[in-house]
């Protein structure tokens, strides 16, 4: 008998562990290597978060709480979504989970059976398209080129939706591109979606406090009310609040699913740890002028690297909107050689002679569904970044 489920065999391995693995390897082996690979802010979580944190288990706060969330958590996550998007919703409506990334596994569990359709543009955050096929769906990938902003257009969700689509996964802005969608992008969507009342929309909001230059955030139960009702809007706190350890991610929906996805947790990991729903508390509760410290940094680091990257022949970085990535497109280096000789047949091949060869770790684009292209994590010191960009640089001086 075989040991592993053929749900299992549905899933593919992630195409980023073999660079990962050769990232450790070469550190393991003395070697400096820069890692622009993870998907977490460099800064510490505040400290009156931290504080409160401590104070939970000080007070003996460490027992197991309600499955999706403490009331009193819940009720700050409602005054979040009416404060931060103009939304109402009741305690009822909200689930709380460990990581924005178990809510969204609970709500696709919750929600999805065999020959259900999800659609998600591409680039899309790695984990969207393998959670659709632990649940039995098919993920139908829609294409939304770096010429058009790295967003879908109306046109391209009208095609892709078939009467067997249960849910649009948006994620704006995004991982890994940054792109984010203006409101009138995204009307331009939840227009299509008035149209096909079958169709769910699941938004992950969760760099929605990490926008620049201006950009005003919105999402789809906001600019489309009528959509509301068939709409999940998933958010967390370890982004904008550098918590990605705490684990707390929430969602804010109907009740019936939020029902449904309280099911799939409460015979998985029962409840989000004690500890880490009161920090979230104090984070959501708490002074925010701290983003406006770390978004000044974050939108230098983001600058300086769009700068750098654009001055290297080959390699064309557009400027995202927000989060902390850029996903530069390598189109004009495929077919070169590297001075170590690698020939830089596609994404994966120039990421992997880049750490070979240059000590740089980034994560290459056909792990995100769309080539040839790289993805950066800006969310660095800003001395380490521009040593990273240097190697970059000269690396890609030495191909011919
Ligand atoms: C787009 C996106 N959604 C969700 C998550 C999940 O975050 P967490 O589980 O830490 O809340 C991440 C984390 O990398 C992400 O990039």
């Amino acid at each position: 008998m075989q040991l592993l489920s053929a749900t299992l065999d549905r899933v593919k391995p992630s195409p980023t562990v073999a660079m990962s693995g050769r990232a450790l390897e070469l550190k393991a082996a003395g070697r400096d290597v820069i890692g622009l690979a993870a998907g977490e802010p460099d800064f510490d979580t505040p400290p009156h978060v931290a504080a409160a944190g401590i104070r939970a288990i000080e007070e003996g706060r460490t027992r197991y709480t309600a499955v999706d969330g403490t009331a009193e958590l819940k009720r700050a996550i409602c005054a979040k979504f009416a404060r931060d998007n103009g939304l109402d919703y009741g305690p009822a409506e909200i689930s709380v989970g460990t990581g924005g990334k178990q809510v969204l596994y609970n709500a696709l569990m919750a929600t999805l059976n065999p020959g259900d359709e999800v659609v998600i543009p591409a680039p899309y955050w790695v984990s969207y398209p393998d959670m659709v096929r632990l649940a039995g769906a098919t993920p139908v990938i829609v294409e939304a080129p770096l010429s058009a902003g790295f967003k879908i257009t109306p046109a391209q969700l009208e095609a892709a939706i078939t009467g067997r689509t249960r849910w649009l996964i948006l994620n704006s802005p995004s991982n890994p591109t940054g792109a984010a969608y203006s409101e009138a992008e995204l009307k331009g969507l939840t227009d299509v979606l008035l149209r096909h009342p079958h169709v769910w929309v699941l938004s992950d909001d969760i760099y929605e406090h990490l926008v620049y230059d201006g950009f005003r955030f919105t999402t789809p139960a906001q600019v489309e009310p009528r959509l509301k009702a068939r709409t999940l809007t998933v958010n967390g706190v370890s982004k904008a609040y550098a918590m990605t350890g705490w684990r707390i991610g929430y969602a804010a929906g109907p009740e019936a699913l939020i029902a449904g996805m309280r099911k799939v947790q409460s015979q998985s990991t029962s409840n989000p740890c004690s500890i880490s729903q009161f920090a979230a508390l104090a984070a959501l509760e708490g002074p925010h002028d701290f983003l406006a410290e770390r978004n000044a940094a974050f939108l230098r680091r983001r600058d300086m690297v769009v700068a750098r990257l654009n001055e290297i022949d080959g390699i064309d970085c557009p400027v995202p909107e927000g989060a902390f990535y850029v996903y530069p497109s390598i189109k004009g280096l495929i077919g070169k050689v590297s001075a170590g000789g690698t020939e830089i047949a596609d994404d994966e091949a120039f990421a992997m002679a880049l750490l070979d060869e240059a000590e740089v770790a980034v994560v290459f684009g056909a792990a995100f569904g769309l080539s040839p292209a790289f993805r950066i994590s800006y969310a660095l010191a800003d001395e380490t970044l521009a040593q990273a960009c240097d190697r970059i640089a000269r690396f890609c001086a030495g191909l011919r």
